[in-house]
C-alpha cells in the first residue's frame, strides 16, 4: 500500500471530511457512546469552512490509492501558541506511525514560528498518544458540546524549548 503525506488542497475538501467522520464513527466509537457519536459525527459537509481552514492554517493529508485516509490540522494562535484543531485517520492506517508523522509536521511549523507552546483538546482515544508525545493535562477533564450532547475531552499542552 502506498502512503503519501501531503499539504491540503481545496479539491480534498470532501476526502477530509469523509475520513474525519470515518475515524470518529469507525475508531473513537471505541471510546464514546452511540449518543456521543452520532451528536458529533452528525454535522453536515460544509466545504467552505473546510477550505477557509486549508486557507489560513496548516492542513497535511495523508492519501492511499487516491484516497484521503487521514488529515491533520494545526493553526498558529498567536506569536507564543499553536493549536492541534484535528488530527483524524481512519482504521485502515492506524498504528503505523502516520498519526506521530503528522504530528511531527506541526511541530516543523512551530518551531518556524518560535512558538512557545502547542495546545489541544484530546479525545479519549488520543490521550495516551500524546502524552507519549510529551503532552501534559493542564486543566480538569471538560467537554465540547456537539449538537447539545457533551463529547468529553482534556486539554492538554506541549511546551516547546
Ligand atoms: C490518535 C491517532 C491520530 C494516532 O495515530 P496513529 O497513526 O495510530 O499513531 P502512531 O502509529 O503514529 O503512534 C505513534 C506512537 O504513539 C503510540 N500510540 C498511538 N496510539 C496510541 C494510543 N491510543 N494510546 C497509546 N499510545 C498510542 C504508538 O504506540 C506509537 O508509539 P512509538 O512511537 O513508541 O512506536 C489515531 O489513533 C486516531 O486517528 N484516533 C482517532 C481520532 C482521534 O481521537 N484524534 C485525536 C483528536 S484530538
Amino acid at each position: 500500500m502506498s502512503i503519501i503525506i501531503r499539504r491540503a488542497t481545496a479539491q480534498d475538501a470532501l476526502g477530509i471530511f469523509t475520513a474525519h467522520m470515518r475515524s470518529i464513527r469507525e475508531v473513537c466509537s471505541m471510546d464514546y457512546t452511540s449518543l456521543e457519536i452520532t451528536a458529533w459525527s452528525g454535522r453536515n459537509f460544509r466545504a467552505d469552512f473546510i477550505c477557509q481552514s486549508i486557507e489560513r492554517d496548516f492542513l497535511w493529508v495523508i492519501e492511499s490509492q487516491g484516497t484521503i485516509q487521514g488529515f491533520g490540522h494545526f493553526a498558529v494562535m498567536s506569536e507564543f501558541e499553536g493549536e492541534v484543531m484535528g488530527l483524524y485517520l481512519t482504521p485502515d492506517i492506524l498504528g503505523k506511525g502516520l498519526g506521530k508523522k503528522l504530528f511531527l509536521e506541526f511541530l516543523n511549523v512551530a518551531r518556524k514560528h518560535h512558538l512557545k507552546k502547542i495546545s489541544l483538546h484530546a479525545t479519549k482515544t488520543a490521550k495516551s498518544f500524546y502524552e507519549a508525545l510529551g503532552f501534559l493535562q493542564i486543566a480538569s477533564d471538560t467537554s465540547i458540546e456537539m449538537k447539545g450532547v457533551p463529547i468529553p475531552c482534556f486539554p492538554m499542552e506541549l511546551e516547546l524549548s
